[in-house]
Parts: C-alpha cells; structure tokens; sequence
C-alpha cells in the first residue's frame, strides 16, 4: 500500500501561454511565442496560444473545476507580457489584476497557489534587444520579478523562477524547434543559458527582497533520469548515476549544466572540459548570484532512460525493448524515473524534492456515453506515484506532486495536437471542459491521501 506523508500536497500544473489566450486583451504585449507562431511551419497545423483554453477570462471556472478535483495545489505561471508588455519599465495594473482575481479564487476555493515567474513567454521586445544573449535580461528578469512579488506576495508562499532552461535555450535557441526558433553557435547558446542562470540567481535576491512574509522558493529544469538497468547490480546503479550527472556531447541536454551552478555554485568540471572554448567567460560573482539559497528542488519528469555497466564499468545507455510502452507523444513509459530521478537529485543536492510536472499525453476524446475515458493517464500516473511512495519508503524527502496538466492545453510546437489534461477542453465546442475518468481517479487519490494508489 502506498504511504505518503500527512503533509503530502497534491496539485496540478499550467503555463500561462498554454492556456491564458486573451493574447491581445487588457494592454498584454507579444512574446516569443506569439511571434514564433505565426512563422509558417513552425507550429503544427498552424496553432496558436491566441485563444487556447481562455483560461484569462474562463479562470473562475477552472478554479471550480480544481476544487472539484480536490487539488490543494494549483501550478500556474505569470506571463511577463502581461504585467510589462515591452519586459521593461512600469507595470500594466491590468495584468497584475488578473493574476491577483486568480489568486483570490484559488485561495478562497483551498488551493495553494504555486507561482512560476518564466514559463517561456519571454517578451517579444526584449527579444529584439538581444533577449537571453544580451547580460541586461538578468536585470530585466528581477525587475518584473518584483513587480509580481510586490502585488502576489502577500498571498503567495510558494514560488518557482524558471521552467526547464533546457528547453526554451536548448530547443529555443540552439534546436531552434521553440520560441524563439533560433539556431545559434553553441558558444551563444552558452551564453544565453549564463544569462538565464544569472537571471534566476537574481530573481530569488528579488522574491527574497520584496516578498511581504517567509516564502519557499525553488526552481523547475527538467530532470534528465536515468535508471539502472538491473537495480540489484551495484555497478548499474553507479553508472546511472554518472550517466544522470555527466557531460559527454554539445548539448543543452544535461542536468548539471543547469543545476550543479545553482546548487553548488560551480559549473561542472566535465562540462567546462568539453565545452572548452564554447564555456561561457564567468565574471567575478557570476556564480555567488546563481546559487542562491534555494527551499527546494522542483523537477519535471516524464520519462527515463535505462543505464547498465559496461564492461569496463562505464556507463552505458541501453535501448528500450521492442514493444515498450509509448504515450502519443512517442515518450517512453519509464515510471522507475519517478524513483531514481529524485533520488539520485537528493544525493547530489541534498535538498526537498518537488515534482512539478509528470503527465501523459494520449488521444482522448468525448465518448458517446459523455465520458473521457482516459485509461493510459490513469494507469500511467498510478505507477508513478507507486514508484513516488517507494521513493518516499527510501528516505527522499519528495514533498509534492503536480500533475501535468489539469487541463488539456497548447502542446507548444505541436499545438493542440496533445491533450495531457486530466480535463477535457473541448476546442470545437467553444473550449467546453469535461472531467475525465482520470480527473475523478486523481480526486480518490487525493481524498485518500495516496492510499487509493495501491
Ligand atoms: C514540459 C513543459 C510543459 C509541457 C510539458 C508536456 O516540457 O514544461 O509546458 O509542455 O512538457
């Protein structure tokens, strides 16, 4: 049976540019993502964020749609267009009132409030000044974290500073398969993620500096697991481990890269070997600004891959079976990440793990008896919360879990291609939302405090 902690939240998780719409409404200005839709063949069938699930003007219903749920967490971010529409200067009070009427409801519904200020909607006109390759964005990022701070602060305890820099510098800036779709020299990449790096450190000086009462902070980059093939085989075990904390090609694909300055407050040293050249020039306090205390270690997981020891003992990455499970997005089914991933986390870094995004996408629709009948998401979420609890069992101080998504939303370049909502936006039917069977399985989990998990 699945224990989890009395203290244990369950919550799910949405991003503004994936659900708010309202992309021209009340003074909001552009951002990356909207100027990358609009390029032809970026986003599939030609999708855009402009009215997604119009969450801005639909919130109060969401809100009662998670009470439903029984969440006692809700993950939502703020899009920085919204309260500086250039990212510079005063702040537009009509954007700020939205994310102040959304934090009212939830609170008066029992839902923390868990706030990410970057979620990739990174203003179009900073963009033009050079967005993350110009050192000023790390100024710029603590300016507009202020103004969120000072209105929210007063209510919001929980705050996360970006989400996964790997994918908005990696496929954002070097893939150029995001917003903002560039494929630069992988020197500027590094310089951006510098900049990003030193933007986080500075926006929790910001939260630290202006919020109105103790409040916990943490961070949400993606978490690259890697799991040993034969758990029983001490050899595997380590290998997964340096596998999951080592750097071995040009990538923007790592965990420590954007972890271990956060954290440790160095770069690690087999990045700065390989990187050579291309490592970005740290100036004096770079790296005291990147590590700044932090309350937790928020990661997103979705999948893993399986590692074994080779025959010298080096780690080596072994293909999935033929026949391994798959989600629509073509993601492996791995729900031992959910183990090993905050595990090996709470070794390196030794700080509370928080789950702030683990979904599936599948093709869901509305059947015939009015039902979703989301099986996969059911079975899917039910064994990672099985591998959570073991997790748990072992020691790993796993705090929190966010589901991703509560509802389902605009899948970025694939557009609304995937549904990964435990509810269903009807986008043909003026965006009318229905509960899956899966929204009614994860309000017993809930109800039962993760008994019903099994
Ligand atoms: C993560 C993103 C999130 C969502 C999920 C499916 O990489 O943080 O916005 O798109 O994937």
């Amino acid at each position: 049976m699945a224990k989890f902690p009395d203290n244990f939240v369950w919550g799910a998780a949405a991003a503004s540019y994936q659900i708010e719409g309202a992309a021209y409404q009340d003074g909001r200005g552009q951002s990356v993502w909207d100027m990358y839709c609009r390029k032809p063949g970026m986003v599939w069938n030609g999708h855009t964020g402009d009215v997604a699930c119009d969450h801005y003007n639909r919130y109060a219903e969401d809100v009662g749609l998670m009470k439903q749920l029984g969440l006692q967490a809700y993950r939502l971010s703020v899009a920085w267009p919204r309260i500086q529409p250039s990212g510079v200067g005063a702040p537009d009070e009509r954007g700020l009132d939205f994310y102040d009427r959304l934090v009212d409801a939830l609170l008066a519904a029992g839902i923390t409030p868990w706030v990410t200020l970057f979620h990739w909607d990174f203003p179009l006109d900073l963009y033009h000044r050079g967005g993350w390759l110009n050192r000023d964005s790390a100024d710029w990022f603590a300016d507009y974290a202020t103004h969120v701070v000072t209105r929210l602060s007063d209510r919001v305890k929980h705050w996360m500073t970006l989400n996964e820099p790997q994918v908005y510098i990696g496929a954002g800036h070097h893939e150029g398969r995001h917003a903002p779709g560039d494929q630069l020299a992988f020197k500027e990449v590094l310089l951006a993620g510098h900049h990003t790096l030193l933007a986080h450190g500075k926006s929790v000086q910001a939260i630290r500096a202006s919020t109105k009462q103790p409040c916990r902070i943490g961070y949400a980059p993606v978490a690259l697991s890697k799991m040993p093939l034969d758990p029983s085989s001490p050899a595997d075990v380590a290998a997964a481990r340096a596998k999951m904390f080592s750097i071995s090609s040009q990538t923007a694909w790592t965990n420590t890269w954007w972890m271990d300055p956060v954290f440790l407050g160095q770069y690690p040293e087999d990045g700065l070997k390989f990187f050579g050249k291309d490592a970005p020039a740290v100036k004096p306090g770079d790296l005291e600004t990147m590590s700044q205390p932090l309350d937790f270690c928020g990661v997103n997981i979705y999948q893993g891959q399986y590692v074994r020891a080779g025959k010298d003992g080096a780690p080596e990455e072994v293909p999935m079976p033929v026949g391994a499970r798959l989600t629509a997005f073509d993601w492996y089914v791995t729900p031992d990440a959910m183990y090993w991933g905050p595990k090996y986390l709470h070794e390196r870094y030794g700080k509370p793990i928080v789950i702030t995004e683990n979904g599936i996408s599948s093709r869901d629709w509305v059947a015939l008896d009015g039902k979703v009948h989301d099986e996969q998401r059911i079975d899917f979420t039910q064994r990672h919360l099985q591998e959570a609890a073991r997790a748990i069992a072992d020691g790993v101080p796993l705090e929190t879990y966010f589901h991703w998504s509560f509802i389902d939303n605009f899948e970025w370049a694939h557009g609304y291609k995937h549904r990964f909502g435990m509810i269903f936006c009807d986008y043909e039917k003026g965006g009318a939302r229905t509960i899956k069977e899966s929204g009614h399985w994860y309000a017993k989990v809930i109800a039962s405090n993760g008994e019903s998990v099994g």
